[in-house]
């Protein structure tokens, strides 16, 4: 179809093969100029020829595709989840996907979480003797900064009031103090904007007990995937909740749930495909189809209790037919 706009869809592994179809087929009940390709990317491709993203696959997606929506990497074959760092850390780092935002959305409220996607513990610095093994925190300075600017424009664009860095400088104090240095350096233009600072350990326990007292959470790569888990539990569970990884220089995004391969029940049809069609209209709405989006959000709210993928897919249709 000429002009229309391209995404790639990557299933991954496991449940990402059940609920990434589902999140696709509520897509195309969309009237929407959009397709889409589906690549194999995964574990089987992975033990078949011991490809994870192919050569020229990076520069392959950049240029003919807008987005990826991603569904889950991680087999029991492959325990050391080789191909899940080649794969999926190889797309954000790759594409420079830097800024993960894993809304928190609760009754009434939803939490803007942030996390840097790039460096950190990912950043694939380290190595081992056998007996001594060495994993690297590495922040730079420009990466900080471009992360904390792109996130409190946003908030800022989002209305929000408040923001909340989340580090561990007690214990941790070079990148802490790094990401303190320029958190308040940037605040400083956004007036409008209060800013506090947490220790991850205690964020993480007000956020189970109280997550009220937070709109905005800026945090570092694995301290920003740990609080994504404890914010997709508060929400009602991993099924629940979608993200979206961003460049905000280049536009790309890959649009991924929370939630992992689950191989315990792979195949049985009872994955839930909230969060990968959550991650679908975050999708929509980064592409400018924000109408769209927000029916898919309407709907997904009253299918959500839905016990098997097929009957959410169904209960999904049958509501967006109502939008039409
Ligand atoms: C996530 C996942 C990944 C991560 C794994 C699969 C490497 O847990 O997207 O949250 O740690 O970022
Ligand atoms: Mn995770």
């Amino acid at each position: 179809m000429a002009g229309s706009v391209k995404i790639a869809a990557i299933p991954g592994d496991g449940i990402g093969a059940e609920v990434i179809p589902a999140a696709l087929r509520v897509l195309d009940a969309l009237p929407l100029d959009l397709t889409w390709d589906v690549f194999d990317w995964g574990a089987d491709r992975w033990l078949a020829d011991g490809v994870g993203i192919p050569d020229g696959g990076l520069e392959m997606l950049s240029r003919q595709y807008r987005a990826i929506l991603f569904g889950a990497i991680g087999d029991p074959r492959i325990p050391d989840m080789a191909h899940g760092r080649a794969i999926l850390l190889g797309l954000r780092r790759g594409l420079d996907l830097y800024v993960n935002h894993r809304p928190i959305v609760l009754p009434g409220a939803t939490i803007d979480l942030y996390r840097e996607n790039t460096q950190g513990l990912y950043a694939g610095v380290g190595g081992t003797t056998g007996e001594t093994t060495i994993d690297v925190c590495l922040y730079t300075r420009p990466v900080v900064e471009r992360f904390v600017r792109y996130c409190l424009r946003d908030l800022r664009r989002k209305g929000r009031r408040t923001v909340t860095l989340v580090h561990k400088a007690n214990a941790v104090p070079n990148t802490g103090a790094l990401w303190q240095e320029v958190f308040h350096t940037e605040l400083s233009v956004y007036p409008d904007l209060v800013g506090t600072e947490e220790y991850v350990d205690a964020f993480c326990y007000h956020l189970v007990r109280d997550a009220s007292r937070y709109e905005g959470v800026l945090t570092e790569n694995l301290f920003g995937d740990i609080a994504g888990d404890v914010g997709a539990a508060v929400m009602g569970g991993l099924g629940l909740a979608a993200s979206a990884n961003l460049c905000p220089e280049t536009g790309f995004g890959l649009f991924e749930p929370v939630h992992g391969s689950a191989p315990d029940i792979a195949g049985t049809g009872t994955a839930n495909p909230h969060a990968a069609i959550a991650s679908a209209a975050m999708l929509l709405e980064h592409l400018g189809y924000g109408t769209a989006a927000s029916a898919v959000q309407a709907c997904l709210r009253e299918a959500r209790f839905e016990a098997t993928t097929e009957d959410f897919t169904v209960a999904m249709l049958e509501g967006l037919s109502r939008y039409a």
